[in-house]
């Protein structure tokens, strides 16, 4: 595994500087180190409903089977594949028409960077994972190993959810070169009734307990512990607020006393009774991801959702 500067101890410890005086815990932490990567697959093995309905690898297998189609010989660029299963479709499709292709996993955990290569056994070529922080991928098409005659498909499964789109779109944007497609998913709200303020509202509150429930708690919960800061704050709440105009589930905590302490070798003031916002989960409606994807350049060409509307996953390019 190559790891990058972004998961050197000076980065990562600006990163934990920015964190609380901005009052946002970055995403990036809940998946750092063994114990952190071990609770964020337990929470998955529990509530992801992917692992206990298979319909929900349908439309990942339909929208690699399209991908390979529409780009074959391609190399696989995968950005936070975690475990790497819904990356393994897209390569099997592609060494079904053709030589296996070159596979490069990028996440900013070792463990679950090692782990998507793993899962790529037996079906990627060359295969190259990365550690390393996604804002890389800003740099990606100057690096060395990046030849610039190369298709691509690049995936970015389950990220959505966790950054604004302000920060999310432009950087895939930026990567993906004129022949180069994007898988990308998105977690839905499900609707019942029509894609309005509504009807959206009430699509979330029937996921809420997706979200509210003890192993996704004692997963985030365990950032606060490993920092020790768990015990000047209150308990985590999760509540509904709209980031961007897209709505999403966010846990926060609040700051139990005024307090002030050295943190990443600066001084650090905390608020009694300010939030601390642990962790978000955006929640998009088909027509509210394509409208983002078009406001950002993006033109989507194939969508597949799964049967219960609760997840989608696009095939998109760059607008020409
Ligand atoms: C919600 S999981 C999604 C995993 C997988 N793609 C899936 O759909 O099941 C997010 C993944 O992105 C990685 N990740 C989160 N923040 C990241 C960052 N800033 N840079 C690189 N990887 C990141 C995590 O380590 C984790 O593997």
């Amino acid at each position: 595994v190559i790891v990058d500067s972004s998961l050197r101890a000076d980065a990562i410890a600006r990163r934990r500087a920015d964190s609380l005086s901005r009052g946002a815990i970055d995403h990036f932490f809940h998946y750092q180190g063994a114990r952190q990567a071990q609770l964020w697959l337990d929470v998955h093995r529990a509530h992801a409903p992917r692992f206990s309905d298979p319909a929900f690898d349908r439309p990942y297998r339909e929208i690699a089977a399209l991908a390979a189609s529409l780009a074959p010989g391609a190399e696989v660029v995968a950005l936070g594949p975690g475990a790497g299963s819904k990356e393994r479709f897209v390569l099997e499709a592609l060494a079904a028409g053709g030589p296996a292709p070159r596979y490069l996993p990028i996440d900013a955990s070792v463990e679950l960077a090692l782990l998507s290569a793993d899962a790529a056994a037996g079906v990627a070529g060359e295969t190259v994972p990365i550690a390393g922080d996604l804002e890389l991928v800003r740099d990606l098409r100057a690096s060395p190993g990046w030849a610039p005659d190369r298709r691509r498909i690049v995936t970015a499964f389950g990220l959505s959810p966790n950054a604004e789109p302000s920060r999310f779109f432009p950087p895939l944007t930026a990567l993906l070169g004129p022949d180069d497609l994007l898988l990308v998913s998105a977690n839905l709200a499900p609707l019942a009734l029509e894609d309005d303020r509504d009807g959206y509202a009430r699509a979330c509150a029937a996921i809420a307990a997706q979200y509210d429930n003890a192993e996704t708690l004692r997963w985030l919960g365990q950032v606060l512990a490993d920092w020790g800061i768990a015990g000047r704050l209150g308990p985590l709440r999760f509540e509904q607020q709209t980031i961007e105009g897209i709505n999403g589930f966010v846990a926060s905590a609040n700051w139990l006393a005024d307090a002030t302490f050295a943190w990443e070798g600066a001084e650090f003031t905390a608020r009694g009774g300010a939030p601390l916002r642990v962790f978000f989960s955006l929640r998009y409606t088909p027509a509210r991801f394509e409208a983002m994807l078009a406001g950002y350049g993006l033109e989507p060409l194939e969508r597949a959702v799964v049967a219960t509307g609760e997840e989608a996953v696009w095939i998109v390019r760059r607008r020409r």
